[in-house]
């Protein structure tokens, strides 16, 4: 995993304060499977979403307008499903943050609820606390030796991993 991407992430990180109200953690998550799709494919319709979120299309289509009125993607009725600037921006830092958060957690030997504790975890995590969680990931990732010491230490005081 590459280090702390400074600038980028961090406007990412803004933009979200600023959406703060409006945005709800189930919107977070529409914005992440978008942001995530369209790194695939650069046009997205909404069953596509409805599908991969595993929810009903009447909700996605909810929700994506509700997207589309606070400008974080452009979204005509039948049509497209495309992020602006801003939601790309915004969609960029959600799936950093997943992804440190999913590291961090299976560092720790999470397995079976890896998905569900990253989810726990992902909308409400501040920004400190993600930068020192991937600190953390990055030290493991440069000093196996170090992580080979902590999975020894975990094997001789297993932890609760449900
Ligand atoms: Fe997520």
């Amino acid at each position: 995993m590459k280090s702390y991407d400074g600038f980028y992430t961090v406007r990412g990180y803004q933009l979200l304060e600023h959406e703060k109200k409006l945005l709800t953690p189930a919107m977070e998550d529409y914005l992440e499977m978008i942001y995530r799709r369209s790194l695939e494919k650069e046009s997205l319709r909404v069953n596509e979403i409805a599908e991969l979120l595993n929810v009903q299309a009447s909700s996605a289509t909810k929700m994506i307008q509700r997207l589309a009125v606070i400008g974080l993607i452009d979204y005509e009725k039948y049509g497209y499903i495309l992020l602006t600037a801003r939601g790309r921006e915004i969609g960029a830092f959600l799936l950093k943050r997943h992804a440190i958060v999913e590291q961090c957690l299976k560092n720790l030997g999470i397995r079976d609820t890896l998905l569900v504790d990253t989810e726990l975890v992902e909308h409400h995590i501040s920004m400190g606390a993600l930068q020192n969680l991937e600190k953390l990931n990055l030290f493991f990732e440069k000093h196996p030796e170090a992580y080979r010491k902590f999975a020894e230490f975990e094997v001789e005081h297993p932890f609760h991993c449900p």
